[in-house]
């Protein structure tokens, strides 16, 4: 006699009751590009129905995005001009910090900044430079130089408003250093969201087009970790929870979900999950052939997120999941 019949869980009744996992538009967080070069929306071509707007226009992009119930935005910036130090990355008239000025003082949205160097820098990296490393491959980023300008930068970003800033360059120390400066500069309450294991990964590629962010020479791989590497994202996970980072996120998602369900055992603070440019850019293509039904895989693939382990998904499927929710 066959008495487990796991099958009548799965009647339409019942089903939704039994559900485990959910989504909701306050999940999600949206990016937004904006672009100093630009004074027209500019769509992004390997991301479809992605634009970097000018600063003028941040305001109503973020409004459309808030239509969607989605209510935090995470703000990319295309500046300017880049040097050597990134230092339009810091500056207080930088495109982001404008841009968070405006949103900050017209809408309701949850603002996160993203913090790094390699917009803003002349040589793509994401921190200053070891003196020989155009020309010797060994080098890369200074780790300890770099702290000052990052901590700068998140300061900067707190000063013109933003709730929460968002380092994403891998720098060791990076959470302490952003702590330490935000506190001195009376801005205890802005929450810091630590890229915390983030992959040398080769699904960023539509995002490097989209922010004019890709290395000019070499690569990642002596800052952001090995794809081979699990365990190793625990301890930097650990590592960003003892300096204080209020909530811990993984990046790729989909590709990483063993990490994201990882993190969520290793640590008791919220944990995030970046579900990256190239994870978008893939579906797109698929249903751009016929051969994938984007809403459905797109749904499917940010559920999957949160069935791991997943609080919140940074995405670019924020809006069109949410409308359809
Ligand atoms: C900046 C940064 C990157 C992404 C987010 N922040 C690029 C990189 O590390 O090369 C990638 C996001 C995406 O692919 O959607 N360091």
């Amino acid at each position: 006699m066959r008495r487990d019949r796991p099958r009548r869980l799965r009647t339409d009744g019942l089903r939704p009751l039994v559900s485990e996992t959910t989504l909701s538009p306050t999940d999600l967080i949206a990016p937004v590009f904006v672009d100093a070069t630009t004074d027209e929306r500019v769509p992004i071509e390997s991301m479809p129905g992605h634009e970097r707007v000018p600063v003028a226009e941040a305001v109503a992009r973020v409004e459309e995005i808030r239509e969607t119930g989605v209510e935090a935005v995470i703000l990319f910036g295309v500046p300017e001009s880049k040097d050597e130090r990134g230092s339009r990355a810091y500056a207080e008239d930088g495109v982001v910090q404008r841009a968070t000025r405006r949103i900050a003082a017209e809408t309701d949205a949850y603002v996160i900044t993203d913090v790094c160097l390699c917009e803003y820098t002349d040589h793509g990296h994401c921190g200053v430079l070891e003196p020989d490393a155009a020309s010797d491959p060994t080098l890369t980023v200074d780790n300890d130089e770099t702290l000052d300008l990052l901590r700068r930068t998140a300061v900067s970003h707190a000063e013109a408003g933003a709730d929460m800033v968002a380092p994403s360059s891998m720098t060791d120390g990076m959470v302490a250093a952003i702590r330490e400066g935000l506190d001195e500069a009376g801005h205890e309450s802005v929450a810091i969201t630590s890229y915390a294991a983030k992959y040398e990964s080769a699904f960023y590629g539509p995002f490097r087009d989209a922010a004019d962010g890709a290395p000019a020479f070499g690569d990642r791989r002596h800052y952001q970790m090995d794809p081979a590497n699990a365990r190793e994202a625990r301890r930097e996970v650990r590592l960003d929870d003892a300096e204080g980072a209020d909530v811990l996120m993984v990046k790729p998602a989909l590709p990483y979900l063993d990490v994201v369900a990882a993190t969520r055992e290793e640590t008791d603070r919220p944990v995030a999950a970046y579900n990256v440019s190239g994870e978008y850019a893939m579906l797109h293509a698929a249903a751009d052939r016929g051969w994938l039904d984007l809403a459905a895989t797109a749904h499917e693939s940010l559920l999957s997120i949160k069935r791991a382990g997943a609080d919140l998904i940074l995405t670019y499927f924020a809006e069109d999941v949410a409308e359809r929710l």
